[in-house]
């Protein structure tokens, strides 16, 4: 896993924008993992920034999976996560809404949304580079706490901290859905890139249970632990739960600029 602390939310952004460019750039037939949440928007408003400039790839060809959804809300509700994604991303990098697949939460198809999810991410090829935020409580996705480090695609409930956390999104808690869509942990490890973004210091404790603490299912952010690809891209807020955060950033200071990330 590297780690790279680095000085502001801004700096974050920009290099997790420039790994995403790197894969769109350099893959045959990129497919992209996007992950919702306040956290990639930076990112996202970045890449768009880039794109309208004229500045960054192609994106003719590309594919997007997403990494969760809501259960329950109205088709076409601004804060599903099919319609946050469109509206932040890939609607302005002119990516069809055909190419951005996303589990499926309608009540006819929820039955066998998991597994049909696994199929056609296998179908793909499977995600170049997965963008990963992290949960207050260690969640990946919506893998809560106590998810099974080999689960897949599947129907979740939401923990009350999660919900509360998710509610500024809504009016209220209350229109919060407690059910869910997410990708497993073992879904996400088949990624061949995961890069983790974290800022602000509400995600210090988080971010220090999964990158230093132990393998465990009651952190399953630190099911990171176990991918051979991980770059974890912090701002100083977010570091200061990393014990060896100066160490990290010492590494990447001296890293030859051949390696990349
Ligand atoms: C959400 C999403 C996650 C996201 C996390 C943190 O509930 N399902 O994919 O990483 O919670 O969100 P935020 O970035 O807004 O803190």
């Amino acid at each position: 896993m590297e780690v790279v602390p680095l000085r502001s939310g801004s700096e974050v952004a920009a290099l997790a924008a420039d790994v995403v460019e790197a894969v769109v750039r350099s893959a045959a037939s990129p497919v992209l993992g996007l992950a919702t949440g306040s956290t990639p928007l930076p990112t996202y408003r970045e890449l768009v920034r880039r794109h309208e400039a004229g500045v960054g790839p192609s994106y003719d060809g590309v594919r997007c999976f997403n990494l969760d959804e809501y259960v329950g809300l109205p088709a076409g509700h601004p804060e599903s996560y099919r319609a946050t994604i469109a509206r932040e991303l890939t609607d302005a990098l002119g990516i069809p809404a055909d190419r951005v697949h996303g589990p499926d939460p309608t009540p006819e198809g929820l039955p066998t949304a998991g597994s049909r999810y696994e199929d056609a991410l296998v179908a793909a090829g499977g995600v170049d580079v997965q963008v990963l935020g992290i949960g207050t409580d260690g969640h990946l996705a919506f893998n809560e706490p106590g998810s099974s480090l080999g689960s897949l695609t599947r129907l979740k409930t939401l923990t009350d901290e999660t919900r509360h956390d998710n509610a500024r999104f809504f009016g209220s808690i209350d229109e919060v859905p407690r059910h869910v869509l997410t990708q497993g942990l073992a879904t996400i490890l088949r990624a061949r890139h995961l890069l983790l973004l974290a800022t602000g210091s509400a995600k210090a404790d988080a971010l220090g249970a999964a990158v230093e603490g132990p393998l465990t299912a009651s952190c399953p952010a630190s099911v990171l632990q176990l991918h051979p690809h991980v770059t974890v891209l912090c701002d100083p807020g977010a570091a200061e739960g990393l014990v060896r955060r100066e160490h990290y950033r010492a590494v990447y200071d001296a890293k030859p600029a051949w390696q990349g990330l």
